[in-house]
């Protein structure tokens, strides 16, 4: 790499990197800049770094792609993401994120797993959703000190929540991945945090105890199985004093309610299924222990990335031959809460365990039921299949966002008058009780 700090020197910059290996410590804001900037500059054929926005005081939220074809998405290519620190004090995650970054792309070409990884996944790294937060953390691990952005809002209570109207108003840094999820077809992320060893899954929040079961429990236990799993110690569930959870792996509701979550959002309104990581007991440890956690983590973090692989996906046409965007394509008896509906190159991914399914592909004007087998993911590649409907579509005329809940569209600056933000019902008395139990477990 010493060309790369060659030609940092004959642009004027000072390099901060002159070995090609990351080192085991915190970086900070300039640090992480520099070095995403020095690997981008490194690694441009398979690595694109750009801002989706800024924090409250101004700093860059920086995402790095590696792919590829890293900086466009390309037809049957699934999107992946993991972000990290959006609790700016649960920091070992955001480490995580460059060594993983400075892992895949040194691996690239050499070692045959990595390299199919990148060339048919393309994967979006954030390591800082919180870089405000973290800043002004106390280095402790019990301490909240920078869990909140600068505005002092806890960034994972700060998304529209589908069961529960969320009054907050929308950060920075919230609205910055919220116009992300929109410009990707993101398939598969998960969130990384610290004060417990766990895979957390979906619904984070619900409207009641029986409705925290989401209809792709099985792919979602499946996948925190997976990284509790592949984890050093994880799966043995009571790795941190307060912890007890079987293989490792929770519902979020279960463990205790979390309203306004990052997860839940992904899932419901994206499309995208989230797991949140909890992969240190202290939040904020000595940087001492980091080259041990990204032991612990490494296999699990690379393993969890294939899963984008799993289930079926491919595209929609109309009888023209023309792809169908907003087409909703959905198995049989899973419905979502928001339906799922393909992108603009009529392409859908349904993350899916091996088994017979029942695809419904439904366009105005007619529907397809199919009856498939879907077997193990091969070659880093879902099973493929697309649909041709026997109707012309238009595609820009589509009504069936209307479907999803309304928390998707009203502004949380504007609650309803009407029924007074949160509706009085018989679910509301877990939630009280749950508020309470929120301000004692505040991890995720
Ligand atoms: C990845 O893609 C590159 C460029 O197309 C190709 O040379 C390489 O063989 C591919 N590697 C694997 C493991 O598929
Ligand atoms: C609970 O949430 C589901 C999904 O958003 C919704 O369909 C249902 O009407 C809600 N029930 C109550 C009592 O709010
Ligand atoms: C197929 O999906 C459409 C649109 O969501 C729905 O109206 C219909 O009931 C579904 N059919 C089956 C058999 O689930
Ligand atoms: C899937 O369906 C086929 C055809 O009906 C059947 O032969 C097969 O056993 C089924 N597989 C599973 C895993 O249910
Ligand atoms: C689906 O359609 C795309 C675009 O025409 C094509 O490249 C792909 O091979 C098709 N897949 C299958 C399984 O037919
Ligand atoms: C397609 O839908 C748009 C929006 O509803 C409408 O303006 C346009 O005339 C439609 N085109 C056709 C060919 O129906």
């Amino acid at each position: 790499m010493h060309w790369v700090v060659a030609c940092c020197l004959c642009l004027g910059v000072l390099p901060i990197f002159v070995t090609s290996s990351l080192d085991f410590g915190y970086h900070n804001t300039q640090l992480l800049e520099a070095y995403l900037k020095n690997i981008n500059a490194a690694y441009p054929d398979i690595t694109y770094l750009h801002s989706i926005g800024k924090s409250v005081e101004g700093k860059d939220l920086w995402v790095i792609i590696v792919g590829r074809n890293p900086k466009t998405h390309i037809v049957g290519i699934p999107e992946f993401k993991y972000v990290a620190n959006m609790h700016g004090n649960e920091a070992v995650g955001r480490e995580l994120m460059l060594h993983l970054v400075d892992y895949l792309v040194t691996n690239y070409k050499s070692d045959p797993v990595i390299s199919d990884l990148i060339n048919k996944t393309r994967i979006h790294i954030m390591p800082s959703m919180n870089p405000d937060g973290f800043e002004s953390s106390a280095s402790t691990c019990e301490s909240l000190t920078g869990r909140y952005n600068k505005n002092n809002y806890d960034l994972n209570r700060n998304f529209p929540d589908a069961f529960q109207r969320n009054l907050a108003p929308i950060q920075p840094e919230t609205k910055a991945v919220m116009d992300w999820l929109q410009t990707e077809t993101f398939v598969l992320s998960a969130n990384f945090h610290g004060g417990a060893m766990v895979a957390s899954y979906p619904y984070d929040n619900a409207n009641s105890s029986t409705n925290r079961i989401s209809p792709d429990n099985d792919v979602f236990i499946y996948l925190a199985k997976l990284y509790a799993n592949t984890h050093a110690t994880m799966y043995k569930g009571t790795v941190c004093s307060t912890d007890s959870f079987p293989n490792g792996i929770t519902n979020g509701f279960q463990w205790y309610p979390v309203q306004g979550g990052m997860q839940d959002y992904n899932y419901i309104y994206s499309q995208c299924m989230e797991i949140t990581l909890e992969v240190s007991c202290c939040k904020y440890p000595d940087a001492s222990t980091i080259q041990g956690h990204w032991n612990d983590n490494k296999a699990a973090m690379i393993e969890y990335m294939k899963q984008v692989h799993i289930g079926i996906k491919g595209q929609v046409f109309d009888i023209t031959g023309k792809p169908v965007q907003n087409a909703i394509v959905e198995i049989v008896n899973r419905q979502h809460i928001c339906p799922y509906l393909t992108n603009q190159h009529g392409e859908y991914y349904l993350l899916l365990l091996p088994g017979n399914y029942s695809l419904n592909v439904t366009v105005p004007g007619t529907s397809i039921l199919k009856n498939i087998y879907i077997p193990q993911s091969q070659k880093f590649s879902a099973m493929q299949y697309n649909f041709t409907v026997s109707v012309p579509v238009n595609s820009t005329a589509s009504s069936v966002n209307t479907m999803c809940p309304r928390a998707s569209t009203q502004s949380p600056f504007a609650p309803d008058p009407e029924d007074g933000g949160i509706a009085l019902n018989a679910g509301l008395l877990p939630f009280l009780l749950s508020t309470v139990i929120m301000l004692l477990l505040t991890n995720q």
